[in-house]
C-alpha cells in the first residue's frame, strides 16, 4: 500500500489592523528606528486592540478564511491544533475555543506550547495523525497575542514582538508531496533566558508579581540569539544531508522571524541565498508561533507544486527544528 502523506492543502491569515510602528515605541522606550531596524530589522507589527479580545479571535479569522478558500465546511475538519504562548486562558484550550467560535463540531483538539517552535511542533505532530489515516482533514492555527505579555517600558524586548494568526488545513496524499521529513528538539536547560516569570504554578498571579512586572516576555537576548542561529542551521544542514538535498535544491527556506540577523546568518551558514529566503519580520515583527505559516500565506500565490521547503525555528524552551516539506499545489484557489 502506498504511503499516505499529510500535505498543507490550504493557509488562512489574520492580521489586525493597527500597526505599531518603531517610532511610536521609541515615544515609550529609550530606542529609534535606526537602532531597531540595524539590529532586528522590524520596522512595524500588528497588535490586536479592542476589549475583550484574544488570540483565539484572531486564529478563528485565519480558520474562515482557510476554510472559505479550500471550499471546506467546518463539519469536515476532524482535529484542530493551536499552537501558541499566548492562549485566551490557562484553560481551557484555545483551540476548543477557536474550534467553538468557527462552528468545527466533530473535531478534538488541543493547545501546543513550544514558543517560537510552536508551528512546527504542531505541523509534525499533525502530520503523524494524517500519516496514520487516523485523521482526514487536520488544521493547525498558530494565533498568537504577544501585545498582552509584552512590557511596553522595557527596551530589550518591546521592539521585537507583533501580533497576528495563520492557519494551515493538512490533507492525505499519496504522492511523495507534504511533510516529508521533521527533527526536532528540546534543551529545558535554556529555560532560565527566555521565559515567563509569573503566573504559572510556581509563582501565581500575586500583587507583588505585578508590582515587579513578571508577567511579561523575560529574554537574555544574546544568549537565545547565539543558540538560535547555530541550532537552526545544524538541523537544517542535517535534515538537508539525510534528503541529500544541496542549497540549490531548496526552493524556500521558511525560517522564524525573531530577528533579521539571526535569518540571515541561518541563510548563510546553510549555503541558502537571501532571494530563497522568506523573510516578512519588517512587517510583522516576531509573533511567535504565528511566524512560519503566516510567511507560507504570503508567499502562497508563488509557490508551486513540488517546491522543496525547509522550516526552521528556535523559540523558547529552548525548542528548535527542521521540517522537510513539499508544497502540495500550484495556487489557483
Ligand atoms: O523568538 C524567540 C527567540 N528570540 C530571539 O531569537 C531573539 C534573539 N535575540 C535578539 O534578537 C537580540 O539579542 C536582541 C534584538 C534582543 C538584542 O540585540 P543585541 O544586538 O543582542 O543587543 P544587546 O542585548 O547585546 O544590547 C546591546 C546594547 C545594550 O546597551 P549597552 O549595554 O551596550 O550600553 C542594550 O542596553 O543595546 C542596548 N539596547 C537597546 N538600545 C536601543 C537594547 N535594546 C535596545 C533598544 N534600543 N531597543
Amino acid at each position: 500500500m502506498a504511503q499516505i502523506r499529510a500535505a498543507i492543502t490550504g493557509v488562512g491569515a489574520y492580521l489586525p489592523e493597527n500597526i505599531l510602528t518603531n517610532d511610536e515605541i521609541s515615544t515609550m522606550v529609550d530606542t529609534s528606528d535606526e537602532w531597531i531596524m540595524s539590529r532586528i530589522g522590524i520596522k512595524e507589527r500588528r497588535i490586536l486592540k479592542g476589549e475583550g479580545l484574544g488570540s483565539s479571535d484572531m486564529g478563528t479569522k485565519a480558520v474562515q478564511e482557510l476554510l472559505e478558500k479550500t471550499g471546506i465546511s467546518p463539519e469536515e475538519i476532524d482535529m484542530v491544533i493551536c499552537p501558541t504562548v499566548t492562549p485566551d486562558m490557562q484553560f481551557p484550550a484555545t483551540a476548543n475555543i477557536i474550534s467553538d467560535k468557527v462552528g468545527i463540531k466533530n473535531a478534538f483538539g488541543y493547545d501546543l506550547n513550544a514558543g517560537c517552535s510552536g508551528f512546527l511542533f504542531a505541523l509534525a505532530t499533525a502530520s503523524k495523525f494524517v500519516e496514520s489515516g487516523s485523521h482526514k482533514k487536520v488544521i493547525v492555527v498558530a494565533a498568537e497575542k504577544m501585545s498582552s505579555i509584552v512590557d511596553y517600558s522595557d527596551r530589550n524586548t518591546s521592539p521585537i514582538f507583533g501580533d497576528g494568526a495563520a492557519a494551515v488545513l493538512l490533507e492525505p496524499t499519496t504522492e511523495e508531496l507534504g511533510v516529508i521529513d521533521s527533527m526536532m528538539q528540546v534543551d529545558g536547560s535554556g529555560r532560565k533566558h527566555l521565559h515567563q516569570k509569573a503566573g504559572g504554578s510556581v509563582k501565581p498571579a500575586s500583587h507583588e508579581t505585578i508590582d515587579a512586572r513578571e508577567h511579561y516576555i523575560y529574554q537574555e537576548g544574546q544568549a537565545v540569539f547565539k543558540q538560535a542561529v547555530s541550532k537552526m542551521a545544524d538541523i537544517s544542514v542535517k535534515m538537508m544531508s539525510k534528503h541529500g538535498l544541496k542549497s540549490e535544491d531548496v526552493t524556500w527556506l521558511v525560517p522564524h522571524q525573531a530577528n533579521m540577523r539571526i535569518i540571515e546568518a541561518t541563510a548563510r551558514r546553510m549555503g541558502i541565498k537571501k532571494e530563497q529566503v522568506m523573510i516578512n519580520i519588517g512587517k510583522f515583527g516576531n509573533t511567535t508561533a504565528a511566524t512560519l505559516p503566516l510567511c507560507l500565506w504570503e508567499w502562497e500565490n508563488q509557490l508551486k507544486k513540488g517546491d522543496n521547503i525547509i522550516l526552521t525555528t528556535f523559540g523558547a524552551g529552548f525548542t528548535w527544528g527542521s521540517i522537510y516539506l513539499k508544497w502540495a499545489y500550484d495556487n489557483n484557489k
